[in-house]
């Protein structure tokens, strides 16, 4: 029941349940979305809704972006942190604009190719403005689907990591809920960050409650399995 039944239930909960209005959700606009994806990483939303319509305003596309001194992009970046993301910003945006054509590239596997854009962001971007079906894995989506599969595998190995990613490309919606790839993809992020947390899980008002293996077994946040180092 698992497989099919984990996508739509996803797609209403978020429909019904998820995070809603934030500015980078009203657009299919991969220059919009790949920088709330960046400034998402390792910042918390509340932050972030303080920076980001500041650097739109001065790098309203990514040509503008491409064009500026690195220095005004952290002065804009200033406060945020883990500023190799910024670099690496400036940097995918003169990539974009030097081999790209000032187009953003519409796949996965081809944003993945940029600077600064990992697997999981660059499916994000796929699955957000695109509709590409293609799983993120980022730290809360794995512990999300290591739990509803009681996945015992060592998360630390890459073996492991292998094995959930094609778990999470098992899991995706087939049609016609594989259109809402959008919808699916935030549901991955807001079911994480808002229910499956990694101390506390909320499971009974979890919509995966009576399908998540890990709920089951009577102690969820044995999951995911990690050695100590
Ligand atoms: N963290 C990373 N991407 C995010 C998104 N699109 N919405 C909320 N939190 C996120």
């Amino acid at each position: 029941a698992l497989p099919s039944a984990f996508a739509p239930r996803l797609i209403a909960w978020q429909r019904a349940s998820g995070r809603h209005g934030l500015p980078w959700q009203g657009t299919r606009d991969p220059y919009r979305v790949w920088l709330s994806e960046i400034m998402l990483q390792q910042t918390q939303v509340s932050t972030v809704l303080g920076y980001y319509p500041r650097f739109l305003e001065r790098f309203p596309d990514v040509a503008a972006l491409a064009a500026a001194p690195i220095d005004d992009v952290m002065a804009l970046w200033s406060g945020l942190g883990y500023y190799s993301r910024a670099r690496h910003l400036h940097r995918c945006a003169q990539a974009v604009v030097a081999q790209h054509g000032g187009r953003f590239p519409r796949t996965a596997a081809e944003l993945q190719t940029l600077p600064g854009i990992g697997a999981s962001t660059a499916a994000a971007i796929a699955a957000f403005c695109f509709g590409e079906r293609v799983s993120i894995l980022d730290g809360n989506v794995r512990r999300v689907l290591s739990r509803v599969l009681a996945f015992e595998g060592d998360v630390a190995e890459t073996a492991a990591q292998r094995a959930l990613w094609a778990h999470a490309q098992a899991l995706l919606p087939k049609a016609p809920e594989g259109d809402d790839m959008a919808a699916y993809t935030q549901g991955l992020m807001d079911l994480g960050a808002t229910l499956c947390t990694r101390s506390k899980p909320a499971c009974v008002v979890c919509p995966m409650v009576d399908l998540c293996a890990a709920r089951m077994s009577g102690d969820p946040t044995r999951f995911p399995v990690k050695t100590r180092k």
